[in-house]
């Protein structure tokens, strides 16, 4: 006899997501991609991994993100190869290795697919999330900035978001965030700190601001802020890309503590925040980076985008009640009873596919009643039923599900007659 397997589990902290909940998750990417692709974003596939250097040249040795949480290996040949933690520094190596820079600028792309940190899990954390991202690159114009969070916004109002918040705010440039630095680093030297948290005012001050321990934030309400320390020109900029918003009307608030995890950031820096999600309630971030691309060895170039998180997306569409999949899985389901209605149905279907109707029917020998069950688990809006007394006289009955209201149409004429109904539905 053999031995009765265990069930396989998927790895801590990585979702799957399966019919019906599946039909959400792909409403919610393609609500990014598509309010991308409106705003001239081309598709950009990426390497799930890459060397490890690009990622702890471009996101920071001094990050959580690349300090903690890579999933780093040896591949068979020695070397070391790292699964993606984010997408910003792997579009900027494509960029820089395809010459996409020397052409017309901004280079504008658009991604979606995994991500990998080795995090606690918890409700809205995995350790593989999926993210849909854009980059606008080689322009540094704040009309631009505007444009990105912009399309990060419709995006969520596409899906019927109302509960979330743009934070927004400006870590300046290389002219004014040295003396802020330093300044803020003075600031904390006098303060009754831990060990590690003063290991952190050193290495990097800023993202002591974020310490959430309330003896700690306490001491932290005088901090100078690099808000209240911008260079002429990043002042300037943020001014600009305020009023853009402004003209745009996208609502934000100015969060002058903000901290983002990786540390490329200058200038314009946002994070999209949703209310109903607890602690890990980022729903998507950006900002702009001015240094990145040098420092992966291209030209001096700046950039902007975002990542929307769609397993967060998806957590907030639930704490709003929306349901994205609520559409249905097809239009339209067929019941057959026998097998020679079933070979009336199934050309039928497969015309309607053609057209572009999403059709389904019920496989196996279920009877009645089973694939009437299935026929309304489907969320078909028509469900076209053939039987004996159909084969017979030739025709298909046709359900109007949401109402009850059924009658026959002659075979030869169902598809057309289906196929107007579907549109027409479309149209509503
Ligand atoms: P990020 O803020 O690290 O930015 O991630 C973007 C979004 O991904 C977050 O707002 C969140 O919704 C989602 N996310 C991050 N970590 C997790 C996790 N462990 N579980 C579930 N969701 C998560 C970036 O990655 C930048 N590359 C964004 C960017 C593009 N900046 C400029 N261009």
């Amino acid at each position: 006899m053999t031995e009765k397997k265990t069930a396989l589990k998927a790895p801590k902290g990585v979702p799957d997501y399966v019919p019906p909940t599946s039909a959400g998750f792909v409403s919610v990417r393609d609500a990014v991609t598509s309010a991308a692709r409106r705003a001239g974003y081309g598709h950009i596939e990426l390497p799930i991994f890459e060397d490890t250097t690009l990622f702890a040249r471009g996101v920071g040795e001094s990050t959580d993100v690349v300090a903690k949480e890579m999933y780093t290996f040896s591949d068979r040949g020695g070397r070391s190869v790292t699964l993606r933690p984010e997408g910003t520094a792997g579009v900027m190596r494509a960029v820089i290795e395809n010459g996409l820079d020397r052409g017309q600028l901004p280079v504008k792309l658009c991604y979606a697919g995994p991500f990998f940190r080795y995090e606690r899990p918890q409700a809205g954390r995995y350790r593989q999330l999926q993210q849909v991202g854009i980059e606008a690159i080689g322009v540094d114009d704040p009309a631009l900035d505007a444009e990105v969070i912009a399309v990060a916004d419709e995006a969520f109002r596409s899906l019927g978001l109302t509960g979330f918040r743009l934070e927004l705010t400006s870590l300046g440039d290389d002219s004014c965030r040295p003396e802020y630095r330093e300044k803020l680093q003075n600031f904390l030297a006098g303060l009754d700190l831990d060990e590690a948290t003063r290991e952190r005012a050193r290495i990097n001050p800023l993202r002591v601001l974020d310490d959430k321990r309330p003896e700690v934030r306490e001491q932290l309400a005088d901090a100078p802020l690099m808000i209240d320390n911008l260079s002429g020109a990043s002042a300037a900029h943020f001014a600009a890309v305020r009023s853009h918003l402004d003209a745009l009307g996208v609502p934000y608030e100015i969060n002058p503590r903000m901290v983002r995890g990786l540390d490329y950031y200058t200038k314009t820096t946002f994070e999209f925040v949703h209310d109903g999600l607890g602690a890990q309630s980022g729903i998507g971030g950006g900002g702009r980076y001015d240094g990145l691309m040098e420092q992966l060895g291209g030209q001096a170039l700046s950039g902007i985008g975002f990542g929307i998180g769609v397993d967060r997306t998806m957590l907030a569409l639930q704490a709003e009640g929306i349901d994205p999949s609520a559409a249905g899985r097809v239009d339209v389901y067929g019941v057959a009873i026998g097998p020679e209605a079933k070979a009336a149905m199934v050309p039928v279907l497969a015309a309607l596919r053609e057209r572009g109707v999403r059709a389904d029917m019920a496989y196996g020998d279920r009877g009645m009643k089973g694939a009437f069950k299935a026929a309304d688990r489907s969320g078909a809006g028509v469900t076209l039923v053939v039987g004996s007394d159909e084969l017979e006289a030739g025709t298909v009955v046709v359900k109007t599900m949401a109402t009850g209201e059924q009658h026959a149409v002659p075979l030869d004429a169902v598809v057309g007659h289906v196929a107007g109904l579907a549109s027409a539905a479309d149209r509503d």
